[in-house]
């Protein structure tokens, strides 16, 4: 079967006949967008965007990550069927050590460990087969296997993040969802699988003071809402602003808070990972636990950077779509490190790809 390609330019209106499914199912999104827009209390407009799809990976694109380096490639961007997402992220790879004079175990990135993985019937969500894995483990004594994600963009100031992922698993890891600069300033969403499944914690850090107690409005440890528990499929969502950080759970309102927010332009990472050490806990050697992420949006603002907008274009509302991650606009602005670039490049939406397939069958 013949893979359509994000290099490939779809006119809304000017639909192929091989296309003509994906041009209706896609009408309403499809659009060039001069700024994406967000609800809620921390409601703003963001320079960028990315939707990163990982819901009906072909077989053979795993190939293509594994080689994916040039930070040049102009198709990086909306679509993961062509491992475009490999280029605006990096895969963590390597020992980090804990500071010196604590028992914690290195924490042990290896890139192997961030792999597609297959969902089962019983597992898939509607409209997903597939979904990337980050899997931590304990294989050895003195190190614990983990892994994680780093967005390329480095200068983020303020996104609004929404990821659809779930999370199973031994007692000893963490999966977290945050941005950071330093440790005054990071803001996340984490998840420890020695919690209850239904516990998930939002901070602003620091959160601890140097007597190990809270700080208040700077930790928020609350149960996932109706009912729900962190092995089913989640939207996780954090607003950061300038005054202000927002989470959401599947559209619901879950705390903001005004202390310390970060002002720091900084990075966004994902991660699952143990360390041993008494908050993580000390996972059990041989054991093992796992993130998968369906999706990944963001919108975002990059200090000192805008792109160029198409007078033509219009605000993209992102919680306009009938459902959380599948909007897309049709084309995106360039990534900032792409300073050569026109200011906006093609990106194809899923519903092109998904449509697509489904025609060929
Ligand atoms: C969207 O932007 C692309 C690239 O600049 C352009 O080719 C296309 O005509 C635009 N589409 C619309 C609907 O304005
Ligand atoms: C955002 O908009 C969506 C769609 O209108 C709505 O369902 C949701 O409740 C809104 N969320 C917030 C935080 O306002
Ligand atoms: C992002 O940048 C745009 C363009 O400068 C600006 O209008 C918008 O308010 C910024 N958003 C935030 C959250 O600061
Ligand atoms: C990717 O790199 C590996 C090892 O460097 C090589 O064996 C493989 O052929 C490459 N794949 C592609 C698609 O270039
Ligand atoms: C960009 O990456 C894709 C795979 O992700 C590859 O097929 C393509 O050849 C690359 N293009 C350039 C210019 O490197
Ligand atoms: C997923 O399933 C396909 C067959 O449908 C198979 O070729 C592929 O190897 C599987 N991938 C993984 C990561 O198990
Ligand atoms: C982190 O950044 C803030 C703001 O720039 C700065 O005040 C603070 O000293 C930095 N902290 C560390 C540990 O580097
Ligand atoms: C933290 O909150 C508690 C209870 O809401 C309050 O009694 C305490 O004074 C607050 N501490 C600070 C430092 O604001
Ligand atoms: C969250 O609260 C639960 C009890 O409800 C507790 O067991 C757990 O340690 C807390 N987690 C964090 C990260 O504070
Ligand atoms: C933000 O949190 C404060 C303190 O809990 C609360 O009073 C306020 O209503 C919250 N704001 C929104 C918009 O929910
Ligand atoms: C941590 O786990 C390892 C592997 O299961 C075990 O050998 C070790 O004794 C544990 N350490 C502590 C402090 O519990």
């Amino acid at each position: 079967m013949q893979r359509p390609r994000t290099t490939v330019a779809v006119q809304p209106l000017g639909c192929t006949l091989f296309l003509l499914l994906a041009c209706l199912l896609n009408a309403a999104a499809a659009t060039n967008c001069s700024a994406f827009a967000t609800n809620g209390s921390a409601a703003a407009q963001y320079s960028y965007y990315r939707f990163y799809d990982f819901r009906n990976l072909p077989e053979d694109t795993w190939q293509y990550v594994k080689n994916a380096s040039d930070p040049n490639n102009g198709t990086a961007g909306a679509s993961t069927t062509d491992m475009g997402w490999s280029l605006d992220w990096q895969r963590r790879n390597g020992l980090l050590y804990a500071g010196e004079g604590s028992n914690l175990l290195p924490i042990d990135y290896q890139m192997d460990k961030v792999a597609p993985r297959n969902l089962t019937q019983d597992e898939a969500d509607p409209g997903a087969t597939t979904a990337l894995g980050l899997y931590t483990s304990r294989q050895q004594e003195d190190r614990h296997q983990s892994s994680g994600i780093d967005f390329n963009e480095e200068k983020i100031l303020y996104l609004s993040l929404r990821v659809r992922a779930r999370v199973s698993g031994a007692a000893g890891a963490c999966t977290a969802f945050f941005t950071y600069a330093n440790d005054t300033q990071e803001a996340d969403i984490e998840l420890l699988t020695r919690d209850e499944p239904h516990i998930v914690g939002f901070n602003t850090q620091p959160s601890i003071d140097i007597h190990g107690n809270y700080i208040n409005a700077t930790h928020f440890n609350t149960s996932l809402p109706n009912g729900l528990s962190r092995d089913q499929w989640v939207n996780y969502r954090m607003d950061w602003v300038s005054d202000h950080v927002v989470w959401y759970i599947d559209g619901e309102y879950m705390g903001n808070t005004s202390t310390h927010v970060p002002v720091e332009p900084s990075h966004l990472y994902i991660t699952m990972w143990g360390n041993g050490g008494t908050w993580t806990e000390n996972m059990t050697l041989g054991d093992s636990a796992l993130l998968e992420i369906q999706w990944i949006e963001v919108a975002y603002n990059l200090s000192g950077a805008e792109p160029t907008v198409d007078a033509n274009a219009a605000v993209c509302n992102l919680d306009e779509a009938k459902s959380s991650g599948s909007w897309n606009p049709q084309s995106l602005p360039a990534p900032h490190h792409y300073e050569a670039s026109a200011g906006y490049k093609l990106g194809m939406s899923t519903l092109f790809m998904l449509a697509a397939v489904l025609f060929t069958l």
